[in-house]
């Protein structure tokens, strides 16, 4: 029987994206996306999306109260659907057992008990969370002991593997879809309905079935491979710096291997976002879990590179600034993780700026699609500061560069905005304290160019030559 009904719970990145590409391939299916958050569902129902990705709005107009539906009343949702997506969150633990470590189940369970109360008819559960292996067993196991009759449970891995920032993009033409199930001819029945939803849009050659365990390995692994690759790129982005090659000639050169490819090959002041370093720890205590105390290390030590690196792109900014920043403006543009998304979680600017504000400077920040509120709730977090009122005080948040640029000592990039690339560097020089520094955590800017404007330029993976300034300071201002 095809599927008519579909229920997502979870109305984040991945859930609200994903079930409005569902909906628009599949004019015939309802789909109603649920949340346990009644501010995010008012969002998804309003002209102001709580997510920015580019196309998502167009999509979300098209199909929004047609068969496209955003509610908080999950109990009808699940019992009228067929096949219900987990999308919840899995962060990391931050207590107990494998804290800081493991990925935190809770939302799974919680969604899991929901549906083990709520259903009285058949369900396919679909994980699209990402989980640790053998998370589905647990679900199953959930649901079975609460079995009721006439009820029964398929439970598919569909991990997702779009990328905020390009999601619907990515949705629509998914280089795969993963699916895992059950080797029963039940399972094989449940995967095939699922099939048939994504083949409305993806070739089916193009869709992958798998079993259970390897389907949600398969997701840990793809994370942990892409955000290996920036590390390997940035590992040797310090021995460019040390040695006078440059990173993106080295990038390129590598890259052009048609083995290798020229993806995630771009130097930077680190990867953030909300997957990468959860996944991997995840990973990191799968293998210790089982024993494999060798390959935890392994995996680890990409975390530990990405932590090297920006704290080696901050210390360069303190450096350079003649080791003192206390006091001094500095502008961070760019507080997403990443361009072309307001996420802003485990976003290296973060990092950037909590070491700065711990050396006494000041903050002028600029992001285009970042709430103020968000960036003020990071910055004043219990992790970044004990002292939130302090850094209240010396933060400042402009509506655009050159108002966050003016007066101020240096510029920071922290994240890749297009925008960044076409900025009027004269004027923002002319605007600034003397001598103007930029930072180039992106590598997106026209270095030649901004020397010439009179700029002392430092970026990644590269080795500048000494600028007057720094030879008058000595040896502590070269990098
Ligand atoms: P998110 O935090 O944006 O959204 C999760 C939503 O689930 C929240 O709105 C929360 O209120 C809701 N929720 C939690 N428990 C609930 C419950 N019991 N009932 C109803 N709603 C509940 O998370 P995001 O980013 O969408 O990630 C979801 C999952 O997808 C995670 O496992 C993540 O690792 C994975 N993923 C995320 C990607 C990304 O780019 N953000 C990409 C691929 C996978």
């Amino acid at each position: 029987m095809p599927i008519t009904k579909i229920c997502c719970i979870g109305a984040g990145y991945v859930g609200g994206p994903t079930c409005s590409v569902i909906a628009l391939k599949c004019p015939h299916i309802r789909v109603t996306v649920v949340d346990k958050s009644y501010e995010r569902i008012a969002q998804w129902n309003s002209s102001k999306l709580p997510i920015y990705e580019p196309g998502l709005d167009d999509v979300v107009q098209q199909r929004r109260n047609k068969n496209l539906f955003f509610s908080t009343d999950i109990a009808q949702a699940i019992e009228e659907a067929e096949l219900i997506f987990i999308s919840v969150n899995t962060p990391t633990k931050t207590f107990g057992n494998g804290k800081g470590r493991a990925a935190d189940l809770k939302y799974v369970e919680s969604a899991a008990r929901m549906i083990a109360d709520i259903a009285t008819g058949d369900k396919i559960v679909v994980e699209k969370s990402t989980v640790p292996v053998r998370a589905a067993e647990s679900i199953m196991n959930i649901l079975r002991a609460n079995h009721k009759p006439g009820v029964s449970y398929q439970i598919l891995s569909n991990p997702e593997f779009l990328a905020e920032g390009t999601a619907i993009e990515d949705l629509l033409n998914a280089d795969r879809v993963l699916i895992g199930g059950e080797e029963s001819p039940e399972g094989q029945a449940a995967i095939e309905q699922l099939c048939q939803v994504y083949e409305h849009w993806i070739p089916r050659k193009n869709i992958i079935t798998t079993n259970t365990w390897s389907s949600e390995l398969s997701k840990l692994a793809a994370n942990a491979i892409l955000a290996q690759r920036i590390s390997s790129i940035n590992s040797l982005s310090a021995v460019c710096e040390a040695t006078g090659a440059d990173v993106s000639e080295v990038a390129r050169a590598v890259g052009l291997d048609s083995r290798i490819g020229p993806k995630f090959m771009q130097a930077s002041v680190g990867f953030g976002g909300s997957c990468f370093q959860k996944d991997i720890l995840n990973l990191v205590y799968i293998c210790e879990c089982l024993n494999l105390p060798e390959v935890a290390a392994y995996w680890q030590q990409v975390i530990d590179m990405n932590e090297y690196q920006k704290s080696r792109f901050s210390a360069k900014v303190i450096e350079s600034l003649f080791n003192t920043v206390t006091d001094k403006k500095i502008s961070l543009l760019g507080f997403a993780f990443k361009k072309n998304t307001g996420d802003t979680r485990e976003s290296p600017a973060i990092h950037v700026a909590k070491t700065l504000l711990d050396e006494g400077a000041k903050l002028h920040i600029y992001d285009p699609k970042v709430e103020e509120s968000q960036i003020l709730l990071d910055l004043t977090h219990p992790s970044v500061t004990a002292e939130p009122e302090h850094v209240r005080e010396r933060i400042s948040i402009y509506k655009d560069a050159y108002s966050a640029t003016k007066n101020t000592h240096a510029i920071v990039i922290c994240t890749e905005w297009d925008e960044f690339m076409e900025l009027d560097f004269k004027r923002i020089y002319a605007d600034m304290m003397k001598p103007a520094y930029i930072f180039d955590g992106r590598k997106i800017l026209d270095h030649d160019k901004l020397q010439k404007i009179g700029f002392i330029v430092q970026t990644i993976g590269k080795k500048l030559i000494r600028s007057s300034i720094s030879r008058v300071w000595g040896s502590q201002t070269q990098m």
